[in-house]
């Protein structure tokens, strides 16, 4: 990743100049004065790419600077100030250019809004910089990521920027961390490695980690969760990590991941072809630890507890078998119709814990738990599900805010009905049609009276196919943000 610094002046030397406009009108006089003959050169190349300032176009020139030949970017911001796709669109351009330096002059912009303006342009071009390149032992070297150093000057805006800056620093590390989780292969992140994670990242920053292995949850009746654990040579882990920023003074919200390691279906196995996208199925985990990274590494002032129910969902002797009957946390029992739909079994044992042991008033669960979510909102938004309009609304507001958007489904007795069983308290799957909301319905049962309640269905949300403002295709954090600013919004704001 690339390293952020503030400066109130440009230095002498740089060579390779950003500088944000919001239209084109006025573009001479925006060109430093050392590159004041390179004006008309300026305004040739902004007429022939018929550049307006649109957020994240480019222009580029390269202009005589009393001797040395500098090259300067053009960037549009729009009227609006777009910072993500500014940002954003500089890193893609610059990352692997063999350039190792880069100055964004934001000085242009109106001073009372230009500290938060630098910092969330540092923000997008933090998150836009993140690569995961382990495993790429043969990267050609033009491939490689060559620029280092971001500096971006503010003028007398430098202690706004870097207070700005402090938070979105920690937010961008909480990002890049769910997107490690999310990208390390299933052989390297599964329930006991992803907790050593876990461990080594967060305790550092004050963050207490409780770890129940099998026989603790064994003892705990936590049929459902264990029962999808039971095909894998893999020891499933409940996570529990614990930020307290109130001093004790505050009750606890609780965030839940979905952590399947790997989902191959079990012995309701799925087909070969993009099983191996199924190693981000822990994609709900991920967001949820990168959340408590975010939060812990700014000294949010909350009490927040996150929980991972992770497991590898294996097909092999000691698999559990479609039509099984288990008993959750609950008490309530469960007629295993599919085991490829695992993710409610893990989320239902963990939310009657965290109730248990928390009383959390608000509970939001996060994730991949159904390809029909796909099917309904692409990649473009995570459907959201809530008992509560007030809190739906919250994390629609903060979905909005951060960039990491939802969309509100239904939920409703008719729904419920559908995973009634003729054998058990309920099936793990109604039929295909509402296979989201039923899915929803399922968690919904397990969730205390008087519990304000939200289900983040994220499955279109964790991996990208293609490049995105801030990503770039694969991991892309998503979840991380919204928890955060969720927090920002309702328990600190
Ligand atoms: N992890 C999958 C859901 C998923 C599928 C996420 C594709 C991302 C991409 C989940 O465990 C699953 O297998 N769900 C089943 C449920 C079905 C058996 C009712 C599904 O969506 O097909
Ligand atoms: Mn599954
Ligand atoms: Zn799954």
């Amino acid at each position: 990743m690339i390293s952020i610094s503030f400066s109130p002046e440009r230095s002498a030397d740089d060579v390779l100049l950003a500088l944000p406009v919001t239209s084109a009108d006025g573009i001479e006089a925006r060109l430093p004065a050392e590159m004041a003959e390179a004006a008309p050169v300026a305004r040739a190349a902004v007429t022939a790419a018929r550049f307006t300032g649109e957020p994240g176009s480019i222009v580029e020139i390269l202009a005589n600077a009393g001797g040395t030949v500098k090259r300067v970017l053009l960037v549009g911001v729009g009227a609006g100030l777009d910072a993500d796709r500014a940002g954003s669109a500089l890193i893609t351009r610059l990352l692997a250019s063999g350039e190792t330096a880069l100055t964004i002059d934001v000085r242009a912009i109106d001073s009372a809004k230009r500290g938060d303006f630098a910092a969330r342009l540092a923000l997008a071009a933090t998150l836009r910089s993140w690569r995961f390149d382990v495993y790429r032992t043969k990267l050609p070297a033009k491939q490689k990521p060559t620029l280092e150093n971001v500096t971006i000057v503010v003028g007398d805006a430098i202690g706004a920027a870097e207070d700005a800056w402090a938070p979105l620093k920690a937010l961008s590390k909480g990002v890049a961390f769910t997107r490690t989780l999310v990208s390390e292969p299933a052989n390297i992140i599964y329930p006991e490695s992803f907790v050593e994670r876990a461990r080594a990242e967060l305790e550092p920053l004050g963050v207490e980690i409780e770890v129940l292995g099998e026989a603790a949850m064994h003892e705990l009746g936590m049929g459902a969760l264990l029962g999808v654990s039971q095909g894998s040579e893999r020891e499933a882990q409940l996570l529990v990590m614990k930020w307290d920023g109130t001093g004790g003074t505050a009750d606890p919200i609780a965030f839940v991941g979905k952590g399947v390691t790997f989902d191959t279906g079990g012995i309701s196995l799925k087909p070969g072809a993009g099983m191996e996208d199924m190693k981000w199925d822990m994609g709900g985990a991920g967001a949820v630890t990168g959340a408590m990274r975010a939060l812990a590494g700014r000294k949010a002032k909350a009490h927040v507890v996150g929980i991972c129910g992770l497991v590898e969902n294996m097909p092999d002797g000691k698999a559990q078998r479609p039509g099984d009957v288990v008993t959750t946390m609950s008490g309530q029992t469960v007629e295993v119709i599919n085991t490829d739909a695992e993710g409610r079994l893990v989320l239902c044992d963990a939310i009657t814990w965290v109730q248990k042991r928390f009383k959390p008033k608000t509970i939001v669960d996060l994730a991949t738990l159904t390809g029909a979510m796909i099917i309904s909102l692409g990649h473009e938004y995570g459907g959201i599900f809530a008992n509560d309009d007030a809190l739906a609304d919250a994390l629609l507001a903060a979905g909005r805010t951060s960039g990491d958007k939802l969309w509100r489904m239904p939920l409703g007795e008719a729904y419920d009905k559908m995973i009634d069983s003729p054998i058990a308290d309920m099936k793990n799957v109604g039929e295909r049609a509402a296979g989201s909301i039923t899915a929803a319905q399922f968690i919904a049962r397990f969730v205390d009276d008087g519990v304000k309640w939200a289900h983040l269905d994220i499955a279109g949300m964790v991996w990208a196919s293609k490049p995105g403002t801030t990503w770039e295709k694969g991991a892309t954090g998503y979840g991380v943000r919204l928890l955060d600013q969720f927090v920002k919004d309702t328990v600190e704001g």
